[in-house]
């Protein structure tokens, strides 16, 4: 077996990514067995030996609960404020719908140092 040459491996800082939207493009659709993985936001952070799924975000405590099954490391929260003051992360990945997905943005925009969104924020941002 070769050397370990992950970030983590290296000690490497990694940086701190939540979802915030914990529906099927960000979480449950990595639960489909038949889907290519990684299939959800969150699948794609902890695959990716460079970020750390530091929080999980949802108004809907049932997609919470089944998110936060399905990536039990991960801290859990109601609300984005409550969430970006506790974890100060390096990257929020949006993944709610209009006009949600609008005022996270905007939220969003003044706190991580790296930003990925959906589609109809990035729509509205680009109009
Ligand atoms: N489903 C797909 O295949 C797919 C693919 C690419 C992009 N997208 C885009 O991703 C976004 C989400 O799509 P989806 O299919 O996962 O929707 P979804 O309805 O399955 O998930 C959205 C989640 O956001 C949560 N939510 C709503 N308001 C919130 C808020 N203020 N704070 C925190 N969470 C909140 C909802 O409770 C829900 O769990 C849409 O903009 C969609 O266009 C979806």
């Amino acid at each position: 077996m070769g050397a370990d040459t992950s970030a983590a491996a290296k000690g490497k800082p990694r940086y701190r990514a939540v979802i915030v939207g914990c529906g099927k493009i960000g979480a449950l659709f990595e639960s489909e067995a038949k889907r290519a993985k990684p299939a959800s936001h969150a699948g794609a952070v902890i695959q990716n030996p460079k970020t750390v799924l530091a929080a999980l975000v949802d108004t809907n405590p049932k997609n919470l609960a089944a998110a936060g099954q399905m990536f039990p490391h991960a801290a859990r929260y109601s609300s984005l404020s409550a969430c970006l003051k506790n974890e100060r992360p390096d990257i929020v990945v949006i993944s709610t719908k209009k006009p949600s997905a609008e005022k996270d943005f905007i939220y969003a925009s003044d706190n991580p140092m790296y930003r990925l969104t959906s589609k109809e924020a990035a729509k509205i941002l680009t109009l």
